[in-house]
C-alpha cells in the first residue's frame, strides 16, 4: 500500500555560472523528468520543482573576470539555462531562481526562525582579509603555493594540480586573488549548525530506515556518520547572496548551500501561493530529490537537519543521487569546455533531443560513473531507435495503409502465438513500473524497448507481407495487433521521448492515453483512420559522427596549448661548461627526406669550413624540405659524428619546440657569414 497522497519532486538547482551539458541531463534532469512523466501518466498528484542557483563565489570571481556584475552573469545563465531545459522537454511545474525576491525572504525568513529558536552557534574565527579591497576573502579568493606538491596557483579551497583538499591557513604565501596583496587575519563570527547534535537522529533516520536508499548514497551518507558529523558554517562574509537578517550581520550572507535548497520551497511558494505548504508539511507527501553524487551530503544530511531544526517540514522519501558521465573517456568540465552542451546539441541535432535523452537514460551512470561517446551515440540511434523502435512503427504502418487504406482492420479468429504476444503486453507494463519505482531508468528504458521488441519479433515470425495474396483475413489480425502494439508504445515511450510520443501519437491519429491504459489491446478501434507514417528516427552517418569527435579533438588541442608550461630550468653552469660547446651558423646546401623514416631530414650544411651532412628529426615540422635551401640554421658543430640508417651525421641542427610538439628551426634574423660562432 502506498502511503502517499501526492508527490513533490525536486532536481538539484544548476549553478548559473554557464550553461549545462549532457552530464547534467544524464545525471539529474532527465531521471527526474522520466519519474515525474510517468507519475503524470499514472493521474498522481505530483509537481516538478527546478531552477537557477544563483549565489556563491565562483559567480562572483566570473563576474569579476569579466568586469561585470555577479546580477549580470546569472541572468545570462539563467535564460540560457532555462530554454535548454525547455527545449529538451524537462517538465517543470516551476523553473525560477535564487535571486528572486521571494527566495531571498524565504530564506531569509527561515534562517531567522533557527536564529530565534536557538538553533546556530555562533563562533569566532581568524579570517583572511585584503586590506586594499577591505573585505574578508573567500576561500576561492586567496591564491598560494599548495604544501603538497607546489604548485603556485593552487586555491584556498583546493589544488587543482595534486587535487588535495585544502584550508587556506595551510597555504603557503597566501595571495589576494583580487588585489593581489598579501592578507591579513582579523576576526569574525559566523553561525554554525550543530550537526554533532543531530547524529543519533541521522543515525536512525538513514542507518536504521533507508536501507532501501541507493548503495551509493546509503554509502556516503554511512561514512560522515561514522565520521563523526561537525558544526558547519552557514554565513559567509561575502557580499553577494542573502543577507543574513539579524543585527549586527553587516557584509554577511547565507552560505550558499544554506540558501539554495530553500529554493526549492521558495520555487513551490512561487507555483502554488496558496496551496504550496500541503506539499511540504504534510507527511502524506513523498519528497524525492534527483541529485548528482556531489550533492549527496547536502541533500542527505544538510538540508534534512535545517529541516528538523525548523520543525514544520517533512523529510525527504529517497534521494536517488547518480554518479557521473565522463565524456570520450575525460571528466566533464565546464572550463575546460570538455562538454557537449545542450544549446550546442540542438543547433547540430535539429529536433533529435528524444535520442539524446534515449542514449543518456540508456547510458545513465546510475551505480558508476559512465562514459559518453559519440561512436555509442551513433550505435544506440541507428541500431536500437532506428533498427527497433522505428522500424517496427514504420512497417506496421506502410503494411496498413498498403492493404487497408490506412484504416485499423479487425482482428480475426486468434492463434495461440497471437494471445501469447498479446499477453506479453501487460507484463513489459509491469517491469517497467517495477523498474521506475526503483529509480532503475536504464532498466526501464530497456523493457519499454522490449516492447518495439515484442512487435518486431511478432511481425518477424508471421510474416503478413507473405500472406497477403492467400490469407487477407490473417493479415488483418496481425496488423490490427501490430497496431495496437504501437498504441501501447505511444504510452510507454512518453516519460522517456516525449517528442517521439507525440509524433506517434499524431501516425496512429490518436490522443495521448493514461498509464492505465497500457497493456490494454483495444486502444485503437476497427475502422479508425490512421495519420501519415513518417519516419520517427533516421540513420546518422559517419561524418557527422566523425565531425563531432573532430571539435572535441580541437578542444583538447586547444587545452593544451592553454595548459602549456615550460620545463623547469636545468641547475645552474659555469662559462666553462658553456663553453664546450661550439655553436655555429651555417646555411642549408640541400635537404631531403631520408628514405624509410618518417622523421628524419638530411642536411648538407655550408659551415664555413667545407660542407657537412646532418641528420636531423623535424622531418614531420617540414613536410617541404626543398624550401629550406638557401637558409640558415644554427648548429652543434663538435656534437661527436654518429651513425644514423647508415650515414653519418656530423652535428645536431638546432630547434625549439612549440606546444604543440611542432619543432621550429633556430636561425640568425640576419645573414651571416658561415661558420660564425654562436654565444
Ligand atoms: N548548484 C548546486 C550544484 O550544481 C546544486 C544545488 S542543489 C540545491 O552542484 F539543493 F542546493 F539547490
Ligand atoms: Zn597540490
Amino acid at each position: 500500500m502506498n502511503k502517499y497522497k501526492r508527490y513533490l519532486v525536486t532536481s538539484a538547482l544548476p549553478y548559473a555560472n554557464g550553461p549545462v551539458h549532457i552530464g547534467h541531463l544524464a545525471g539529474v534532469y532527465v531521471p527526474a523528468d522520466v519519474y515525474v512523466r510517468y507519475l503524470r501518466s499514472k493521474g498522481e498528484d505530483v509537481i516538478f520543482i527546478g531552477g537557477s542557483d544563483e549565489h556563491g563565489v565562483p559567480i562572483t570571481i566570473k563576474a569579476r573576470k569579466e568586469g561585470v556584475t555577479p546580477q549580470d552573469i546569472v541572468d545570462k545563465y539563467h535564460t540560457i539555462i532555462k530554454k535548454s531545459f525547455e527545449d529538451f522537454g524537462i517538465s517543470f511545474d516551476v523553473y525560477s531562481r535564487t535571486s528572486s525576491k521571494i527566495h531571498h525572504k524565504t530564506a531569509a525568513d527561515f534562517f531567522r526562525k533557527l536564529y530565534d529558536n536557538g538553533k546556530f552557534i555562533e563562533k569566532t574565527s581568524e579570517q583572511y582579509y585584503d586590506e586594499e579591497a577591505q573585505q574578508f576573502l573567500a576561500d576561492r579568493y586567496i591564491v598560494g603555493t599548495c604544501p603538497h606538491c607546489g604548485n603556485e596557483g593552487a586555491y584556498g579551497d583546493q589544488c587543482e594540480k595534486c587535487g588535495s583538499t585544502l584550508s587556506p591557513m595551510e597555504l603557503k604565501n597566501p595571495q589576494s586573488a583580487i588585489s593581489g596583496s598579501k592578507p591579513t587575519l582579523r576576526e569574525t563570527s559566523h553561525w554554525y549548525l550543530p550537526l554533532n547534535d543531530y547524529e543519533s537522529f541521522f543515525k536512525e533516520w538513514i542507518l536504521e530506515n533507508h536501507k532501501d536508499w541507493k548503495t551509493n548514497v546509503y554509502g556516503q551518507c554511512k561514512s560522515w556518520i561514522d565520521l563523526g558529523l561537525q558544526p558547519r558554517a552557514v554565513s559567509r562574509d561575502l557580499d553577494w547572496g542573502v543577507p543574513i537578517p539579524v543585527d549586527g550581520a553587516k557584509g554577511k550572507v547565507l552560505y550558499v548551500w544554506f540558501d539554495a535548497p530553500i529554493g526549492y520551497i521558495s520555487n513551490t511558494i512561487e507555483l502554488l501561493p496558496e496551496n504550496w505548504e500541503k506539499y511540504w508539511k504534510d507527511e502524506e507527501t513523498k519528497l524525492v530529490h534527483f541529485i548528482g553524487k556531489d550533492n549527496i551530503v547536502f541533500h542527505c544530511i544538510v538540508f534534512p537537519a535545517m529541516l528538523k531544526a525548523h520543525g514544520e517540514y517533512i523529510l525527504p522519501d529517497n534521494v536517488p543521487a547518480n554518479e557521473f558521465l565522463n565524456l570520450e573517456g575525460d571528466k566533464l568540465s565546464t572550463s575546460r569546455n570538455w562538454a557537449v552542451w545542450l544549446h550546442e546539441y540542438l543547433e547540430e541535432f535539429k529536433d533529435k533531443q528524444d535520442v539524446l535523452r534515449y542514449v543518456l537514460c540508456a547510458n545513465a551512470p546510475e551505480t558508476k560513473d559512465n562514459d559518453f561517446t559519440w561512436k555509442d551515440f551513433q550505435t544506440r540511434n541507428n541500431s536500437e531507435l532506428v533498427a527497433i523502435l522505428g522500424n517496427f512503427v514504420n512497417r506496421v504502418l506502410v503494411l496498413t495503409e498498403k492493404y487497408f487504406d490506412n484504416k485499423v482492420p479487425e482482428r480475426n479468429a486468434t492463434t495461440d502465438y497471437d494471445n501469447e504476444t498479446i499477453a506479453e503486453i501487460p507484463k513489459i507494463k509491469q517491469q517497467i513500473e517495477e523498474s521506475l519505482d526503483a529509480y532503475r531508468f536504464r532498466e526501464a528504458l530497456k523493457e519499454t524497448m522490449n516492447l518495439a521488441r515484442l512487435g518486431n519479433k511478432y511481425l518477424a515470425d508471421t510474416e503478413p507481407w507473405k500472406i497477403a495474396k492467400t490469407d487477407m483475413a490473417r493479415v488483418s489480425t496481425i496488423l490490427e495487433i501490430s497496431l495496437q502494439i504501437c498504441a501501447n508504445l505511444t504510452i510507454a515511450i512518453e516519460p522517456f521521448m516525449p517528442f517521439t510520443a507525440q509524433k506517434l501519437l499524431k501516425m496512429l491519429n490518436m490522443p495521448q492515453l493514461k498509464w492505465n491504459s497500457l497493456g490494454k489491446t483495444d486502444l485503437l478501434k476497427t475502422g479508425d483512420t490512421l495519420g501519415k507514417a513518417e519516419l520517427l528516427f533516421d540513420k546518422i552517418e559517419d561524418d557527422i559522427i566523425n565531425q563531432q569527435v573532430q571539435k572535441l579533438l580541437d578542444t583538447k588541442k586547444t587545452n593544451e596549448l592553454n595548459n602549456y608550461k615550460p620545463n623547469a630550468i636545468k641547475p645552474n653552469i659555469l662559462f666553462d661548461d658553456f663553453a664546450k660547446t661550439d655553436i655555429r651558423v651555417g646555411t642549408v646546401l640541400d635537404c631531403k627526406k631520408v628514405p624509410k623514416s618518417d622523421k628524419l631530414l638530411q642536411f648538407k650544411i655550408n659551415d664555413g669550413a667545407g660542407e657537412r651532412t646532418i641528420l636531423s628529426g623535424i622531418a614531420q615540422s617540414y613536410p617541404s624540405p626543398e624550401e629550406l635551401i638557401g637558409t640558415q640554421v644554427c648548429f652543434i658543430a663538435n656534437f661527436e659524428p654518429r651513425k644514423i640508417l647508415g650515414t653519418m651525421s656530423e652535428g645536431m641542427i638546432l630547434s625549439a619546440e612549440d606546444a604543440n610538439g611542432k619543432l621550429i628551426l633556430i636561425r640568425p634574423i640576419n645573414q651571416v657569414k658561415e661558420g660564425v660562432s654562436v654565444g
